[in-house]
């Protein structure tokens, strides 16, 4: 059973241009998915008052993989509010287990004008950011206290040697399966939690893969090199909050942030299945609900996503993301990326193309 939370603001528009596709896939390679639907976020903090219900978690727990469209919006953004939407996904992130977090950067010929970047800096630009996902500052103990003269707030950052381990394990395993270079990104001149981080890099790299490649790099050094030498990067191992910041800078590269998808993933089984929740990086984009301009391909390369890693089916993924390849290469796009031919498509249009080429690519493959 797949699970189904589409959010806020554009989530539902892109979850049900992902689920087309799912079925689409289903249909064409003889496939039966089921789908669930549950509420998160500011659309659960409206009906329920919880932007995390028991009966989502509940769902989510039964579910082989998860669907996401976005959480958040302007209605619920106050200040002192008790409850956010951002909760419900730190939350199911949290219940789930899912402290890996894949966010895959490509730059495409096609769309390289959409990129405030010129085009042969981008050209060739291909990598992974794994961030680690259920740790850090973001999970830790939170305060706001009174002072004589004002108040006083703390969050705190800590990781635990077993966190850092399995995290760097992803990221290990990725590089083989690519260049065998792993870059980790830390802060490890200021903060403890860095340098235990550095060391457990190190050591799980030099005992379990020297055959990685293994690179440190402190972060604002790689804020600079993501933009300076994006073609140098390949797979980028980092700690939560790093991993947060980093990933959206480099969202930029690609063109838009629209085309982005990720993967946030468990421990693997036996069968080396993971669970996981599939959803793309971009937020609930309010200005644009309903006016069906929302860029479905960001969801439906986490759809591509799903399939493998939590259903094993790389023959599948690969149908959709040859799929996608060709809808961006022929152009009609969402007006996020349609700059340089003027060629401007719905989400509607753009999944139905992304759709219709599912079809070709399963009479290529079988
Ligand atoms: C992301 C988002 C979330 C995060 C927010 C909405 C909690 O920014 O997925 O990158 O920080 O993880
Ligand atoms: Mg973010």
């Amino acid at each position: 059973m797949i699970a189904l939370l589409p959010g806020d603001g554009i989530g539902p528009e892109v979850c049900a241009a992902g689920r087309t596709v799912l079925e689409v896939v289903a249909e064409r390679f003889g496939h039966r998915f089921e789908f669930e639907e549950g509420v998160i976020g500011g659309a659960a903090i409206d009906q329920v008052g919880n932007p995390l219900p028991d009966s989502t978690v509940e769902m989510c727990q039964r579910a082989d993989a998860v669907l996401l469209g976005a959480v958040g919006g302007p209605k619920w953004d106050i200040p002192t509010a008790k409850v956010r939407p951002e909760q419900g996904l730190l939350g199911i992130r949290r219940a789930l287990g899912l402290f890996a977090n894949l966010r895959p950067v490509r730059c495409r010929p096609a769309v390289l004008a959409a990129s405030p970047f010129k085009p042969e800096h981008l050209a060739g630009v291909d990598f992974v950011f794994v961030r680690e996902l259920t740790g850090g500052i973001y999970f830790g103990e939170k305060r706001l206290e009174a002072l004589d003269n004002g108040e006083r707030a703390t969050d705190v950052c800590s990781y635990t040697t077993i966190e850092i381990e399995r995290i760097v394990r992803v990221a290990a395993a990725l590089a083989r399966s690519r260049s065998g270079r792993l870059i980790s990104v830390d802060k490890a001149n200021v903060l403890e939690t860095s340098r235990l981080w550095r060391r457990v890099v190190t050591r799980v790299i030099s005992d379990e893969y020297p055959d990685v490649e293994l690179q440190h790099m402190l972060v604002d050094t790689c804020a600079m090199k993501l933009v300076q030498t994006p073609r140098s990067f390949d797979v980028v191992v980092t700690e939560n909050m790093f991993g947060d910041i980093l990933t959206d800078e480099a969202a930029v590269l690609a063109g838009s942030i629209g085309l982005l998808p990720s993967a946030s993933l468990g421990a693997g089984d036996a069968n080396g299945t993971r669970r996981g929740i599939y959803e793309p990086i971009h937020g609930s984009a309010p200005d644009i609900v309903g006016t069906g301009r929302a860029n479905p391909i960001g969801t439906i390369l986490s759809c591509a996503m799903l399939l493998r890693h939590s259903f094993g089916m790389e023959t599948e993924a690969r149908a959709v993301e040859s799929a996608v390849e060709a809808t961006i290469e022929d152009g009609a796009l969402t007006p996020d990326l349609a700059v340089t031919n003027g060629r401007v498509a719905l989400t509607s249009e753009v999944t139905a193309a992304i759709v219709s080429r599912i079809g070709a690519e399963v009479s290529v493959t079988s």
